[in-house]
């Protein structure tokens, strides 16, 4: 694995397609982004203070419908880190990770597909660590908030890409998911509708009841609010 730190850039999941060319798996961290980039569009505010982590991996016979297993890695990476720094991390389906009820990081992947293959992923995490969260309105915290002690972003660079490097399964994922049980508001397309999470299935669908009745939806089927 190549490990490559810069101080700026627009987006790390940006810099690191400069890599693909050469097919080595890479991780790429920045100390800031000029340009982060959300899912759904959306921007990712990226000041100095926070973790900001881009990982190239290549696969060899990945199916697509697998692919979750990629962005499940990814949150499990996340939550060890804000645990080993004393914060209680829950993850809130698919893969943003809260911490005292707000979100602490952001996931974004990008997924290269070879037909029915994944040939590679971008895995691009912005982890609040020092930086100010607080023109985002208290929807967001930062890891010295969520853990009550500060922290050196460095170090939490370094325990993020360890965690990263390190294997994880779906059953370590499923013991940060903290609302399997409780009614969710779920909104799809034009459509809001209560339910009671259920359970999430190995292809990272959801499972929703409703009137007696059950539904698997995947996170771009809906969105959802707790
Ligand atoms: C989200 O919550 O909407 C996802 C945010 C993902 C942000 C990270 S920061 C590192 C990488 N580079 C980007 O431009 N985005 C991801």
């Amino acid at each position: 694995m190549r490990i490559i730190h810069i101080e700026e850039t627009d987006s790390t999941n940006e810099y690191i397609r400069r890599y693909l060319p050469g097919r080595e798996n890479t991780i790429v961290t920045a100390d800031r982004q000029t340009g982060g980039k959300g899912t759904k569009g959306r921007s990712f505010l990226s000041d100095p203070g926070g973790v900001y982590f881009s990982a190239l991996t290549f696969f060899d016979r990945l199916p697509a419908e697998q692919a979750f297993r990629i962005m499940a890695h990814a949150a499990v990476a996340v939550c060890r880190t804000a645990e080993f720094a004393g914060a209680a991390p829950e993850i809130k389906w698919p893969n943003d990770v809260l911490a005292q009820g707000k979100k602490l990081s952001g996931i974004l992947i990008e997924n290269g597909l070879n037909g029915r293959y994944v040939d590679h992923a971008i895995v691009g995490i912005g982890l609040n660590v020092g930086n100010d969260v607080s023109a985002l309105g208290g929807i967001a915290i930062n890891l010295i908030e969520a853990a009550g002690r500060r922290f050196d972003p460095e170090e939490v660079r370094a325990a993020l890409i360890e965690n990263y490097m390190r294997p994880s399964g779906f059953e370590e994922y499923l013991s940060y998911v903290r609302f399997l049980g409780k009614t969710v508001r779920v909104t799809e397309g034009e459509t809001v509708w209560e339910g009671v999470a259920r359970r999430i299935l190995g292809d990272g669908r959801l499972e929703i009841e409703a009137d007696g009745a059950t539904r698997a939806l995947s996170a771009a089927e809906i969105s959802l609010r707790f």
